[in-house]
């Protein structure tokens, strides 16, 4: 039994152990189940080697380091976008940074918003590999427009692309999994799929959208223990996600993309994404401060994030009028870019 001195000490160590929590939160860049599964849980290099893995939005930004860093790992791969030439190109780094062999990357042209196609390509992928283990829900596109200034059409393309291209591509690939009793299911969401985001409204809509969707399906699966439902919401990264935005109309181009230079590297945030998916984490916080304190902030306090999101909405909203830089205008005066 403990006696009372050892039990005072404890209680007077409480404030030293709240300051250390503190002190390690600063420099966190994912939420605490993430940050220790990197520390103490299973490596991705020993998980994922010789899976199969179905990457979306292979040939860009997250998606692109997603496949080099699963072919470092031993995973079979097939890599989906639009663009096949740039696919090619990916292909071919992968298979210079790892020892994978060509036959192991397939590379499988797809537009999510042809969504008659994607019984043909699911069907493609297990004659060539057999089996899928994991499906990455990556692709997608962001928004940069106030609401008042966009026409509808932008939002149906939005929800088209971001929301029902992913929920129609799952359903071809889920059914494999249950028969299969395993696999995961990991789709890309993001800050915005949480909380409010100025300039995203459709955005934002479309990854709530799909953080609804999947948390109910992943209910539903409650008979198939193995089947991972996962959802990756990343803050600010490297990648070509706001120059590829949609704006206040579906063909009118990004004019100021922005620097990204407060953005988190690519290859630190699908590293985590792997360790998560290696250790069956069901949502990932990956950003680095001041973002992350922002997601717990929304999930935990959320009157003080409205007071929080409201001033530095005005000043995003205020620069992107002013033809600024809006991304990079949370906390300092933005640059011209
Ligand atoms: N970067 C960030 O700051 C950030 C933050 C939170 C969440 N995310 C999410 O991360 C995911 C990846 O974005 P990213 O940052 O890597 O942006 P990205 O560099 O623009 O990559 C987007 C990818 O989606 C593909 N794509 C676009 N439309 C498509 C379509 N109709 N059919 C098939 N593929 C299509 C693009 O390839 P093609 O053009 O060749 O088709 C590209 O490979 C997205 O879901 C995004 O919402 C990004």
């Amino acid at each position: 039994q403990m006696d009372c001195g050892a039990l005072c000490v404890l209680w007077c160590l409480t404030p030293f152990y709240f300051l250390i929590g503190c002190l390690c939160f600063v420099f966190m860049d994912a939420d605490f189940t993430l940050m220790w599964a990197s520390m103490l849980g299973n490596k991705p290099e020993n998980k994922l080697k010789g899976l199969v893995v179905w990457v979306t939005g292979a040939s860009s930004g997250i998606g692109e380091e997603l496949a080099y860093q699963l072919a470092r790992c031993g995973s079979r791969l097939i890599l989906s976008a639009r663009r096949e030439d740039e696919l090619n190109r990916v292909k071919r780094h992968c298979l210079e940074c790892s020892n994978l062999q060509d036959e192991n990357i397939l590379v499988l042209p797809l537009d999510l918003l042809e969504r008659s196609s994607h019984e043909e390509k699911t069907k493609a992928v297990i004659e060539y590999f057999g089996c899928i283990d994991i499906l990455i829900n990556n692709c997608g596109r962001s928004q940069r427009s106030l609401y008042i200034e966009t026409s509808i059409d932008v939002y149906q393309a939005l929800m088209e692309l971001n929301f029902l291209g992913t929920v129609s591509i799952t359903k071809q690939v889920l059914p494999h999994m249950t028969r299969q009793g395993t696999g995961s299911i990991v789709t890309v969401s993001s800050v915005a799929g949480i909380a409010g985001a100025p300039l995203a409204t459709g955005y934002s809509a479309s990854k709530h959208a799909l953080q609804g969707f999947f948390n109910s399906l992943r209910c539903e699966l409650t008979d198939f223990p193995n089947i991972l439902i996962s959802m990756v919401c990343p803050g600010p990264v490297k990648s070509q996600v706001v120059h590829n935005a949609f704006t206040e109309e579906v063909n009118k181009p990004v004019t100021t993309p922005g620097n990204q230079d407060h953005k988190m590297p690519t290859s630190r945030c699908v590293h985590l994404m792997l360790v998560g998916i290696a250790n069956g984490v069901k949502e990932m916080w990956i950003a680095q401060q001041p973002f992350l304190l922002y997601y717990y902030l929304w999930q935990y306090i959320r009157t003080f994030a409205w007071f929080i999101t409201n001033i530095l909405a005005r000043k995003r909203v205020q620069n992107f009028k002013a033809g600024l830089d809006a991304d990079s205008a949370y906390f300092t005066k933005a640059k011209t870019s």
